[in-house]
């Protein structure tokens, strides 16, 4: 039997965003924490390279700032740019108070006291890190901190399958219940998404298994307009070897020296851009590409090995350990590496509060579009912007709560007229089509051709998903594909009406960049519904 809760706020994702608007909202609140899998299966696990902040003197606001819209391609938002900014320090130091270790400067350089590393498209030392497993020290300690909260229900193992809508305002959600099967209904004064990123829509990605673009294809068919969604970016370096599963290698080694070379040990980066391997990512991603389709290599390889073992094995130990289980000693060796899906710049859209277009509704972290990215995201940039909106939607939810009004009884999630699939093969055959034909047609370099391609493709597994969701009792898998097939038509859509190369979207129709300087806005045809059931679902 499908269960009834009520929550003053929902948080669907417990990743950095999710658990700091958790944390971050008063002790009278009534808290749900919803998150498909456990602590571990979210982005924020498994950063490495730190967090991006302005803490020095020789360092600014404004530095900071112009990085950024350098690095988006001049089309980051300036309001918001600034704001995630000048957010960094108190960050930084929410994040020392509650115990984060931050690897601390053992040379008695910084006046901050932590050690701060270099990445791409920075012109400033202002990366703060806890080693290169900056995600994991980050996750724990607000794991530890959220445990210790009698106002916060932790509901793991809980797939949010569709926000409820009413009279244009978002009262709640349905859930799946990966445990028992069982579909229930969260009703709340205020829904947050904070559901991470889309990488997995690409067959090769740096991001875990559940990045399948849930609260963007949620909002979208709850009525939000989505932003951006041609920029993915592709991280240049994951870890070329079969059973890795494109682990990420740090850019933080690239900013601690790390040389990318070719097969025959030359470097090729300053070819490329003055900043040879710390420009930005959309450039080196796109380098790499260039240069293994014209030598027809498998990989290319990242060298740190001129760097003493004792400084690689204090700042990189858990890249040095993962190497060696492939008997790949990076302190003598190079690492073959290749690019991969990192990264989801655009989102849901949102104002400096996180509030979506659907009242009562917020998104915040990777989920979103806030307009700090542009046409491609500062490596570092994306913990900080999880913090500062989860920081101004609580502000926000905390000031609107008193006067927001609870939400009756929901109607209950429909399942009359479905049975249990007995074709479960078609919903793994279609994971696997789109996520093909997403790396060979929307990858870093297209063209109008594979694009149109690329719709066609979605268009015919979008019509067999929603008639297989429409017949079968849902399952895990067959939610996420149901997610990732929206997901991809939205990037596959921006990457159309975008007539020009900028940051991550390059194409070979249009190999320049425009002169206007424009963000790509997509608006879901149909108004907020009423009553997103699985019935009303189905047939729209
Ligand atoms: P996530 O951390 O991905 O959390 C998403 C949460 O939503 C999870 O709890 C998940 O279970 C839940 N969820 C999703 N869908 C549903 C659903 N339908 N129902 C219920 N729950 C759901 N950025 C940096 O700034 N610095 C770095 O060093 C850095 N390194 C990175 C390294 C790697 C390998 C990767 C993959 C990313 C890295 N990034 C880095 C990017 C950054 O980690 C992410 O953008 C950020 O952690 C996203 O946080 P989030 O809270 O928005 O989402
Ligand atoms: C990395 O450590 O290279 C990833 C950093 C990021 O994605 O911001």
């Amino acid at each position: 039997m499908s269960k009834q809760y009520h929550y003053d706020v929902i948080i669907i994702g417990a990743g950095a965003a999710g658990m700091t608007l958790a944390l971050q909202l008063p002790e009278n609140i009534s808290i749900a924490l919803i998150a498909k899998g456990d602590y571990q299966q979210c982005s924020t696990y498994y950063a490495q390279g730190g967090i991006s902040a302005v803490l020095e003197q020789d360092d600014s606001f404004n530095l900071h700032s112009t990085d950024t819209q350098n690095a988006g391609s001049g089309i980051c938002d300036e309001k918001t740019v600034k704001m995630v900014a000048e957010s960094g320090p108190s960050v930084i130091n929410w994040l020392a108070d509650l115990g984060m270790p931050f690897t601390k400067d053992r040379q008695d350089v910084t006046a901050s006291g932590f050690h701060l590393t270099r990445e791409g498209g920075h012109s400033r030392r202002r990366v703060v890190h806890a080693a290169d497993a900056t995600g994991k020290a980050m996750q724990k300690t607000l794991q530890a901190h959220v445990a210790e909260k009698s106002n916060i229900d932790v509901i793991e193992h809980s797939i949010a399958i569709d926000l409820i809508t009413r009279n244009k305002l978002c009262v709640g959600l349905y859930a799946y219940n990966i445990q028992n099967h069982q579909v229930n209904v969260f009703s709340a004064k205020k829904v947050v998404l904070a559901t991470g990123g889309a990488s997995k829509v690409y067959l090769y990605t740096s991001n875990p298994d559940g990045a399948t673009g849930d609260g963007i294809a949620m909002a979208w068919r709850a009525g939000c307009r989505v932003a951006n969604m041609e920029f993915i970016q592709f991280h240049p370096t994951c870890l070329f070897h079969p059973e890795a599963k494109s682990f990420l290698i740090t850019e933080a080694l690239r900013g601690e020296g790390a040389k990318l070379l070719l097969p025959n040990g030359k470097r090729f980066m300053q070819h490329f851009d003055e900043r040879a391997e710390l420009a930005p990512r959309d450039i080196v991603a796109r380098a790499i590409d260039h240069e293994m389709k014209r030598l027809g290599t498998e990989c290319v390889y990242l060298d740190i090995s001129h760097k003493s073992r004792a400084f690689i094995k204090s700042h990189f130990p858990t890249i040095y350990e993962k190497c060696k289980q492939f008997d790949i000693d990076i302190t003598r060796q190079p690492i073959p590496v290749v690019p991969a899906a990192h990264y989801t710049c655009g989102g849901v859209m949102i104002d400096l509060d996180g509030q979506t277009d659907i009242q009562n509704l917020y998104a915040i972290g990777e989920v979103s579009y806030s307009g700090l990215h542009g046409a491609n995201r500062m490596a570092s940039n994306s913990l900080l912007e999880c913090m500062t909106f989860a920081i101004a939607s609580a502000r926000h939810i905390t000031s609107t709560l008193d006067s927001t009004k609870k939400p009756g009884r929901l109607k209950n999630w429909d399942e009359s007229l479905v049975t249990d699939s007995d074709e479960e093969v078609v919903v793994s055959h279609n994971w696997d089509e789109l996520r093909h034909f997403m790396w060979d047609y929307v990858g870093i370099v297209r063209t109008n051709k594979r694009l149109e391609r690329a719709l066609n493709r979605t268009s015919l597994l979008k019509r067999e998903i929603n008639e297989y969701y429409g017949n079968f009792r849902v399952t895990p898998d067959l939610l996420e594909l149901r997610n990732l097939v929206v997901v991809a038509e939205l990037i596959i859509r921006s990457a159309l009406a975008r007539h020009e190369s900028r940051g991550l979207h390059y194409t070979l129709d249009f190999p320049d960049t425009g002169v206007s300087a424009e963000i790509t806005m997509l608006t879901p045809d149909k108004k907020p519904q009423k009553n997103t059931t699985k019935i009303s679902l189905i047939s729209s």
